[in-house]
């Protein structure tokens, strides 16, 4: 729950004036711990000109002073996001420690829907080989049906060149590691997810949303289960690593298509 510390409380209201649901108030010139919905989402922390507000339920040590301005310049972001590839080719580096805690990190900062939180980040790295082996094991136990299925016999193809040469790997393009973002509401995956792929290019590693492997393994509760994923949606699943390819410039698009009124 939200305490104010009523010795440093100004009354000023801003935390009032940014509640979402209206649950904190102002009263006789200091605020009020709230009555009703709250949802955590610690913007009366971040608006209060005077730090009297904490939620004890959080580490209170992560809340940072905002500076005066974005932190990154349009230009600079804008860059990031035009020079980032979808890789395919990636070498056999492991990701450090580091580099991962950066990226969860992006993703743990990224909104959800009424301050929901509750992606769930599921990196394999250490068991990959683990993972591929299942993975594979599960498109060839659903061969015979697949065959069927327009749409689904492209993983039989994919096993097949697999089969052929383990470095024609459409799934995994022997990426050293695979991140699952998975949550009950897919939107709050997604945007995690993307955070997570530009943060991921910040520190000049590569990422691939994969949309095979995610549909793969959204459909085997075998391989949820072996993942962990709970009954969350495997909404985003991206291969990470290393790039193997340097990219001189950046890719031509389409006119963005725009409605402005
Ligand atoms: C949801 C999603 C799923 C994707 N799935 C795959 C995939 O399964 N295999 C693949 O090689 N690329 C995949 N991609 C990458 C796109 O093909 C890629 O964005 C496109 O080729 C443009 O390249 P760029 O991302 O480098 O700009 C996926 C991208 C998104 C957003």
């Amino acid at each position: 729950m939200i305490q104010v510390d009523q010795t440093l409380c100004i009354g000023c209201g801003q935390c009032q004036a940014d509640c979402f649901s209206g649950a904190i108030q102002v009263r006789e010139g200091k605020v009020q711990p709230p009555e009703g919905d709250c949802l955590l989402c610690g913007h009366c922390v971040a608006v209060c000109p005077v730090g009297a507000v904490s939620i004890p339920d959080y580490d209170m040590a992560d809340v940072e002073p905002c500076g005066t301005g974005p932190a990154v310049e349009p230009e600079k972001l804008l860059r990031l996001i035009k020079e980032r590839r979808s890789i395919r080719r990636f070498t056999e580096q492991k990701i450090e420690k580091e580099k991962l805690r950066l990226l969860f990190e992006a993703g743990r900062y990224t909104t959800t829907a009424k301050n929901n939180q509750d992606c769930l980040f599921i990196l394999v790295q250490e068991e990959r080989a683990e993972l591929e082996r299942r993975v594979w094991g599960y498109v060839e136990s659903m061969e015979p049906e697949w065959r069927e299925d327009p749409l689904l016999r492209n993983f039989v193809y994919f096993l097949r060149r697999y089969q052929r040469d383990n470095r024609e790997d459409t799934l995994f393009r022997n990426a050293p590691a695979v991140l699952f973002v998975c949550s009950k509401r897919p939107l709050d995956a997604g945007l995690a997810a993307q955070d997570m792929e530009l943060m991921a290019a910040a520190q000049g590693l590569g990422a691939q949303y994969n949309g095979y492997l995610q549909r793969l393994v959204e459909s085997s509760r075998e391989l949820k289960d072996w993942l962990g994923t709970g009954d969350r949606t495997v909404a985003a699943c991206m291969l990470l690593g290393y790039p193997a390819v340097r990219y001189w410039r950046t890719a031509p698009r389409k006119s963005a298509q725009v409605i402005e009124k």
